[in-house]
């Protein structure tokens, strides 16, 4: 599997809030430059996944529709599998238009049937289901929609470093859990504060990133460094310590 969540095309600078580095998303030669930029990029992950591998580009409103019609190109249309909408819904509004609240998520297979661990994304049934009725339903749930109501971690929070842009950890860990399996190797190229490969190795998972920073670099490893291996064998491989305390 591999997930990145490059610059969007913001056309601005992001800075950490320690104040250790952060990152520039501008562009001298404007959306095309950019284009270019992630085609390069791409091109080269695609040949890198697994027959059954699963890749994610992570955009919002900026530059999704144009990376679509690119990655179509790369991977065949036929192999676009969902655009799953992260909808965050925090943060003030505005009144000159609806609140921006969700980026998108594009999920390509290398072929037209990736991995997909559908037990993994059920969610209870919408009502409680006839007993005559019970045996169309799955006990577990129905596996869910396309949109992810999932929260930005809040500044307090234990997960939050402080690095610009950093996602929630429960996005990447269900993304983990649903589309590789344990054992497997996932790769983020454009890692940040490491939160897709703290997901990974938390399930269980190998994982790799880069990342244009040293200071993101620097996040990254040191909450890799917090997780605990735990070797009793059972269940899950990892077991996270509380970064603010260890
Ligand atoms: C949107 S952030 C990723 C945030 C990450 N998903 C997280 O949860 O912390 C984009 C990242 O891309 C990095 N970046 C920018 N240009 C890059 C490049 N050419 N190669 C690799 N990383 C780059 C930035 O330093 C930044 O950390």
């Amino acid at each position: 599997m591999i997930y990145i969540d490059p610059p969007f095309f913001t056309e601005s600078g992001f800075k950490s809030r320690k104040g250790e580095g952060g990152f520039d998303d501008t562009w001298v030669g404007g959306l095309d430059d950019y284009l270019s930029f992630l085609r390069a990029r791409i091109e080269l992950m695609r040949p890198l996944l697994a027959g059954d591998g699963s890749f994610f580009l992570h955009l919002d409103w900026r530059a999704v529709h144009y990376a679509k019609v690119m990655c179509d190109a790369i991977f065949d249309r036929r192999n676009f599998q969902n655009e799953l909408i992260w909808s965050y819904n925090s943060g003030g509004g505005t009144k000159a238009r609806y609140g921006r609240k969700h980026d998108t998520i594009l999920w390509y297979g290398k072929t037209a049937h990736p991995f997909f661990n559908a037990d993994e994304a059920r969610v209870p049934h919408s009502a409680v289901i006839a007993k005559k009725r019970a045996h169309l339903f799955h006990p577990a749930g129905k596996v869910r929609g396309d949109v992810l109501g999932i929260p930005r971690p809040p500044n307090h929070a234990a997960e939050w470093t402080g690095w610009p842009t950093q996602k929630p950890l429960a996005l990447l860990s269900l993304l983990v859990r649903c589309h590789s399996r344990p054992g497997d190797l996932v790769g983020d190229f454009f890692c940040g504060s490491g939160t897709a490969l703290v997901a990974a190795i938390s399930e269980g998972r190998k994982a790799f990133g880069c990342d244009l920073s040293s200071d993101a670099l620097a996040i990254a490893r040191k909450r890799i460094a917090t997780l605990e291996i735990d070797r009793s064998g059972s269940g899950r491989q990892v077991m996270s310590k509380d970064p603010v305390t260890s």
